[in-house]
């Protein structure tokens, strides 16, 4: 089966490990916010974004495909300052996406990067404030110095999930 990578990202980060997975598999990838490739075009998907203030960055292209992604086998990743096991992945992920996608979809929460000396003033002064309502040292530590999470060694699940489709064919329907 045919399938595609789309992603969304500002700095980087959910950049580095969509071009990870496209080389580890061999698919196409596609920055959804700059391309006129069409989901419509692939037999499965994987759908990776960045978290920004608590939310998907793809969300709004994924709602906006959504007659072409709900019939596929679809995996999503997202990249965030949190660890895959927090649980406040699934309550952002029920946030974003349609009920049904969350649902059928694999999810996988990657270790992301926030360098500070790349923020506007604005958005430093927002990390300052935002740091005062963490609640424990580590995560005040994580905005107020920022930090780099990004493993590459992390990607196995999903290219193991993505090989696995790419080997199957499509049943070819009778009359
Ligand atoms: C303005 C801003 C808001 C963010 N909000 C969140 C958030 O709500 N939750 C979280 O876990 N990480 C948050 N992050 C961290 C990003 O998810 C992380 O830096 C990610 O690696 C960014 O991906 P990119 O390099 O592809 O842009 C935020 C980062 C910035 C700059």
């Amino acid at each position: 089966m045919k399938g595609a990578i789309f992603y969304t990202g500002k700095r980087g980060s959910t950049a580095q490990y969509a071009q990870w997975i496209g080389q580890a598999t061999g698919l196409p990838v596609f920055d959804a916010n700059n391309t006129q490739a069409d989901p419509a075009e692939y037999d499965f998907l994987i759908l990776g974004c960045s978290v920004i203030l608590m939310r998907m960055t793809i969300r709004k292209w994924v709602r906006a495909n959504w007659d072409a992604i709900k019939q596929k086998p679809t995996l999503l990743f997202s990249v965030s300052g949190v660890t895959a096991d927090d649980p406040l992945l699934q309550k952002w992920l029920d946030a974003s996406y349609p009920d049904e996608l969350v649902k059928q979809s694999p999810h996988f929460g990657l270790g992301g990067r926030l360098d500070l000396s790349k923020l506007n003033w604005w958005m430093k002064i927002f990390m300052r404030i935002g740091a005062y309502t963490k609640p424990t040292a580590e995560k005040k530590r994580d905005m107020l110095e920022g930090f780099d999470r990004v493993d590459k060694a992390s990607i196995a699940p999903i290219v193991e999930w993505a090989n696995t489709l790419k080997a199957k064919t499509i049943p070819i329907e009778a009359g």
